[in-house]
């Protein structure tokens, strides 16, 4: 007997695990950094622009075809388009799930060493200097480093292990409204501040002056990884939806909550960073130094950055479940008993090849690779140049080897103007998507230079 495929129980249960694996580390603490130093204000308006007129397409591209095919992320393709090289889109989605997955567990990790040191009561310090020098050395020791990675890559695969419904639908349903809250709570606080006008038009008011090549690639890089696309994680979450979820409905409140995220974690950090005269260009331990030092100027400051820290963790499990989800979903073929074995498998594997990233702010931080720490490398070779690949490809696939028909069918099901909305995404996904991807990726391989 064929056995039944798993589904999502409620169009809720969808768009929670969409939306948990699009919000995570991307909008909360990477956002914040690169957008630190790479300009700030013209960052931010780079980012939305696209996330709007190329990440958002792709993601409904995504959601087409895995809800069309209902299948995982290299059977997708192979059923939509038989005996082509397509499905080679899946298997590069493999490889980048498994890297970023590998480097993101690193910074899980993180948030486990914290929670430490809030119970070891080590957080009791004052200056914006001493929270700095708390977290260089934590992600430093390779014990705790190596320690909350494994920590976190088990709950990850415990959670996946138990499967889709149960496990990933269930966890996602809390938390968004909470961290949501949360954010507020910081935002306030990080507001009344002194001297944060500095911070607020820092973040807000975009420098065009500071936009160049590099700066154009990690914005579009980030838009795809903030938004989980390019690597078919969204093909495979799709393929569990039942068919009269309205996809664009779906999207644009996954766009929207990701981009809403991603401000207040920008409105949170930036001014605090200024007032308590730190640098925006701090990197990685932005986010790690600056909010517990916000905290910190809070009545019961320590209790909010608990619950700021279980919140986020959340949000960063939910991303994680996702990119192991993908990989799983391909080896495990819909069959539970061979699920658990393979996502034990898999996440070890994932953990082992992230140690290297755990280790290279510490034992490992001479070793680079083209001038990148190797956390760095593992981070600019996914969402820099395989996330924007695989995002290309998957645009081409959808605009120029997708039958029409399909994808009108799956973009109308139950969506006011849905003629109109399926006219604006064709153009963008056939036009603008595949050109704006091409142009920066060239640009960012100084193939324009001569131009300047
Ligand atoms: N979107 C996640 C985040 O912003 O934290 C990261 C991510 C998850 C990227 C899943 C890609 C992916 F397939």
């Amino acid at each position: 007997m064929k056995q039944q495929r798993e589904q999502w129980t409620s169009k809720l249960g969808f768009i929670l695990a969409a939306a948990g694996s699009a919000i995570g580390l991307g909008a909360i603490w990477k956002f914040p950094y690169i957008a630190g130093t790479n300009g700030g204000g013209a960052f931010l308006f780079v980012f939305i622009l696209f996330t709007l007129l190329v990440g958002m397409p792709i993601l409904l591209a995504e959601f087409a075809i895995g809800r069309s095919a209902q299948k995982d992320a290299i059977s997708a393709y192979k059923f939509l388009t038989p005996g082509t090289a397509w499905p080679w889109l899946g298997r590069i989605g493999i490889v980048s799930s498994f890297i970023i997955l590998s480097f993101y567990s690193v910074v899980g990790g993180w948030i486990f060493i914290y929670l430490l040191h809030i119970f070891l009561g080590n957080l009791q310090i004052e200056s914006a200097e001493q929270f700095n020098q708390l977290f260089s050395e934590s992600i430093m020791n390779p014990y705790l480093a190596v320690g909350g990675q494994l920590i976190f890559m088990i709950l990850t695969i415990w959670v996946v292990g138990r499967g889709v419904q149960k496990g990933i639908e269930r966890a996602s349903q809390i938390m968004m409204p909470a961290l949501f809250i949360c954010f507020i709570i910081l935002i306030i606080r990080s507001l009344t501040l002194p001297n944060v006008g500095e911070g607020i038009s820092f973040f807000l008011l975009p420098d065009f002056g500071a936009l160049n090549s590099k700066t154009i690639i990690y914005a579009l890089g980030h838009s795809f990884f903030a938004l989980s696309v390019g690597n078919s994680v969204m093909v495979t979450y799709s393929s569990y939806l039942e068919k009269n979820t309205s996809l664009s409905k779906s999207a644009t409140v996954i766009v929207i909550m990701n981009i809403v995220i991603s401000l207040l974690a920008g409105l949170a950090i930036f001014p605090a960073v200024f007032s308590l005269g730190m640098e925006p260009t701090e990197g990685p331990g932005l986010l790690f130094v600056v909010l517990p030092a916000v905290f910190n100027e809070m009545h019961f400051g320590m209790v909010f950055l608990f619950i700021f820290l279980i919140l986020f963790l959340f949000a960063t499990l939910t991303s994680a479940f996702s990119l192991l989800e993908i990989i799983v979903a391909v080896f495990s073929k819909d069959k539970p008993k061979r699920r658990k074995k393979v996502t034990w498998i898999t996440g070890i594997l994932i953990f082992l090849a992230g140690v290297p990233s755990a280790l290279s702010f510490g034992v490992l931080k001479d070793t680079t690779i083209i001038n990148k720490s190797i956390f760095d490398t593992a981070d600019f070779l996914a969402s820099n140049i395989l996330l924007p690949i695989g995002a290309l490809f998957i645009a081409l696939y959808a605009a120029f080897k997708l039958p029409k028909s399909l994808l009108l069918n799956e973009l109308t099901i139950n969506t006011k103007h849905g003629k109109i909305v399926f006219t604006i995404w064709y153009f963008l996904i056939r036009y603008i998507a595949p050109t704006a991807i091409i142009i920066v990726f060239l640009d960012s391989i100084g193939m324009f230079d001569w131009m300047r």
